[in-house]
């Protein structure tokens, strides 16, 4: 690893692309949900290695609900999967696992899951993976408004107080601003992933399914991520 790379603080990543990864090799979809679980888990301990703080992960959108019953209750195994046999790996790595998203209508075997994986990884250090689940931008956005509105109505804090601070406060989850956004797969948006927190995101869309994103591939976005020139609104230099 060059250890002259910058390393971003907070990678999100639009797992896209298990679908169709699947039906090129004439597999069910979930035969691709299931190959993008365990890159996954492979690019979480990659990335904390690489030194990366934390980790956004897209992988299930409050809309994926709509798809048909069979697909969703596979994914819905994968993540008690993901606590009965691939956590004991993240845990022995440092990682520490939080979860972003609406709890309703996650089934209950799912909560209380992503509740041991929280609870049990809450005192790591070296990472933090966020596992958005149920979840949308647009629906995080407003729940934070509700929570301040209703601080407000409580007399908690002042309208006048209000800061950029206090709406961090106030998403899912207390996060550094993302710096660097990777979706798979060639598509070209961000499907209501992380809104606020991507204002001055730097984006990255390679063509390969998510299945078949490697190691390498991750370090070759990183390697990317070197060659912008951040400005943050500021003049060009
Ligand atoms: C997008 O591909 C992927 C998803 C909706 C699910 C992502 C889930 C995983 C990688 C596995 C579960 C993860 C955990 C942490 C348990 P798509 O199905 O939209 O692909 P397509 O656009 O080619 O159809």
């Amino acid at each position: 690893m060059n250890k002259d790379l910058i390393i971003p603080t907070h990678v999100g990543i639009i797992v896209d692309g298990n679908g169709r990864w699947a039906q090129n090799k004439n597999l069910s979809r979930s035969e691709g949900h299931r190959a993008g679980f365990y890159r996954l888990k492979e690019i979480c301990i990659y990335a904390k290695e690489m030194g990366i703080k934390y980790l956004s992960l897209y992988v299930f959108s409050t809309e994926n609900f709509k798809r048909e019953k069979k697909e969703v209750d596979y994914l819905m195994n994968l993540f008690v999967k993901l606590y009965n046999d691939e956590f004991l790996d993240l845990i022995a790595n440092g990682i520490k696992v939080i979860f972003s998203g609406r709890r309703e209508p996650l089934p209950k075997k799912v909560l209380s899951a992503m509740d041991k994986m929280e609870e049990a990884s809450k005192n790591n250090t070296e990472a933090v993976v966020n596992f958005c689940i149920n979840y949308g931008g647009q629906s995080e956005i407003l729940d934070m408004t509700k929570k301040i509105v209703q601080q407000v109505v409580d007399g908690k804090i002042k309208t006048d107080d209000i800061t950029l601070e206090t709406l961090r406060e106030n998403l899912y989850q207390n996060l550094p601003p993302l710096d660097y956004v990777i979706r798979t797969s060639g598509e070209l948006r961000l499907s209501n992933f992380m809104l606020y927190q991507a204002s001055y995101a730097e984006f990255y869309f390679p063509k390969t399914y998510f299945p078949d994103f490697t190691k390498n591939d991750f370090y070759d976005a990183i390697v990317e991520f070197n060659k912008r020139n951040r400005r943050f609104g500021g003049n060009a230099s």
